[in-house]
């Protein structure tokens, strides 16, 4: 069971430039935003709301919209620890709001450990905590961390004792494992395999591009202008990547961006991430999961523009709720119109950091900067943090700007070579000067070949786009001279 504590929604009202919905009982859809009607966010920003539908939350009614994902639709009506964790029971809440850290596994419609922050809101889709008792907000079992403060080492508990260890090893097994079996289907029928579409040949794009964020749009736009014919892909509900995070751009310009792709004469599809890229396969497949078929694509030439993962910093009690990734608190601010914290404390120095800090201050939000936090402190959700210079503060909100990890994992399937670079996020994809990577036809661009931020990310795209349409029409030429 999740304690929702009955807090006003923190979705922003459509009061105009930076209005923020008072606390109220009023609040909420139907009050602090009709359901498809634009909405001001911060900076007059427009908020897109879909149709509002309620959520069963363990039995408990939860106002949503349907644009909303679970996790924010939760987080806006007051629910605060999700879940806990498998072996310590702490409390677990979402930390990327980007389907990237699996902190937000919950039971929904039936099916263990779904990513809440990925679920689409739905009218009457069943939501409920895992692995906690009574409540994920005060698990009795919580008692474990507090016991075991320096870790437990369960596999030397009680080996003294045969009976003692055959005691604990069936107490161990009833409590290991993450969630319970699906619910069983009505009727108990198989899921049907999906249909299978194959898109090779004279039917396959000259440019695959993974990932529709500034880059990835960029990329296409500038291929697909060049004449090539693109295949956009982004795993995301929305396409846009950062742009739906960052303070600068917002949805708008992630809808601008994705119209621009399009009236050029690219095809852009959300939801549909690719899951492998198999090179034994008739000369190399990308597969792609879209939500009606497995597409099975050998493009002439592919484009990895997969971004950045959301990093968390070093520092005591780093998992606790509230401790948030700082383009978590971007997604809430910029794409889903919900504030994130009365105070909040920004750490880190990460480019997008300073702006982050100035928007949440524009939400009306207290803000305190630090270059590093020393520890976190609350139970289910943070309530204050002692900062780089020994100081504590009161926040409920840590928003941790770290410099993203380049998503570099598609393209290492691929083959792509990568060379570890710490200052630019990690394992980064190597290119030339034109975007190729190691391999033949396979370029990358933006935050995964190296943290850029949106814009460089965009004109980055651009340009690797444009390279990779000279060669796939290099390719078909090729192809045309083979008899
Ligand atoms: S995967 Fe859902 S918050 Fe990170």
């Amino acid at each position: 069971m999740i304690d929702r504590r009955l807090q006003p929604s923190l979705r922003f009202s459509g009061n105009g430039p930076g209005a923020l919905a008072g606390p109220g009982p009023g609040d909420g859809p139907g009050a602090a935003g009709q359901p498809g009607a634009p909405e001001a966010g911060t900076r007059g920003r427009l908020l897109a709301r879909g149709e509002a539908v309620t959520l069963d939350l363990e039995g408990d009614p939860v106002p949503a919209f349907r644009g909303e994902t679970v996790a924010v639709a939760l987080f806006a009506s007051g629910a605060r620890a999700l879940s806990r964790s498998l072996k310590y029971h702490r409390p677990r809440s979402f930390f990327c709001l980007a389907g990237h850290c699996g902190a937000c596994l919950m039971r929904i419609d039936g099916r263990p450990n779904v990513k809440a922050c990925q679920t689409p809101c739905s009218d009457g889709l069943r939501v409920a905590s895992q692995n906690a008792w009574p409540s994920a907000e005060h698990d009795a079992f919580g008692v474990v961390d507090w016991l075991f403060p320096r870790g437990m080492d369960h596999h030397h508990m009680f080996t003294g004792s045969r009976a003692m260890n055959a005691v604990l090893r069936k107490v161990t097994r009833q409590m290991s494992g993450l969630g319970r079996l699906p619910d069983p289907r009505p009727g108990n029928v198989r899921p049907e395999t999906p249909p299978l579409r194959r898109l090779a040949g004279a039917s396959a794009p000259d440019v695959l591009v993974v990932g529709a964020g500034p880059a990835g749009l960029a990329a296409a736009t500038a291929a697909a202008r060049a004449g090539a014919r693109v295949l956009g892909i982004d795993d995301g509900a929305v396409p846009g990547g950062s742009l739906l995070a960052d303070p600068g751009h917002g949805l708008a310009a992630a809808a601008s961006s994705v119209r621009e792709a399009r009236a050029a004469g690219a095809e852009v599809r959300a939801a549909s991430p690719m899951i492998g890229y198999f090179p034994e396969d008739g000369g190399g497949l990308a597969a792609i999961r879209t939500p009606d078929a497995l597409w099975l694509v050998q493009p002439r030439t592919t484009i990895y523009a997969t971004g950045g993962y959301d990093q968390n910093a070093l520092f005591e009690d780093n998992d606790r709720p509230g401790v948030i990734s700082g383009r978590a608190a971007g997604r809430l601010l910029v794409r889903f119109g919900v504030r994130p914290a009365r105070r909040a404390v920004v750490a880190g120095d990460a480019p997008y950091a300073a702006a982050l800090a100035a928007e949440l201050a524009a939400a009306g939000i207290t803000v305190t900067r630090t270059p590093r936090v020393q520890r976190a402190h609350g139970r289910a959700w943070v309530s204050a943090a002692t900062l780089a210079d020994g100081s504590r503060v009161t926040c409920d909100l840590i928003a941790v700007c770290e410099t993203p990890a380049p998503a570099s994992e598609p393209a290492r399937q691929h083959g792509c070579a990568v060379t570890l670079q710490p200052a630019r996020g990690g394992f980064c994809i190597d290119t030339d000067a034109a975007g190729l990577t190691s391999l033949p036809g396979v370029f990358a661009c933006g935050d995964v070949t190296g943290y850029q931020g949106p814009d460089a990310a965009a004109l980055d795209g651009a340009r690797v786009g444009a390279a990779a349409a000279a060669a796939a029409s290099a390719a078909r030429a090729r192809e045309a001279a083979t008899p």
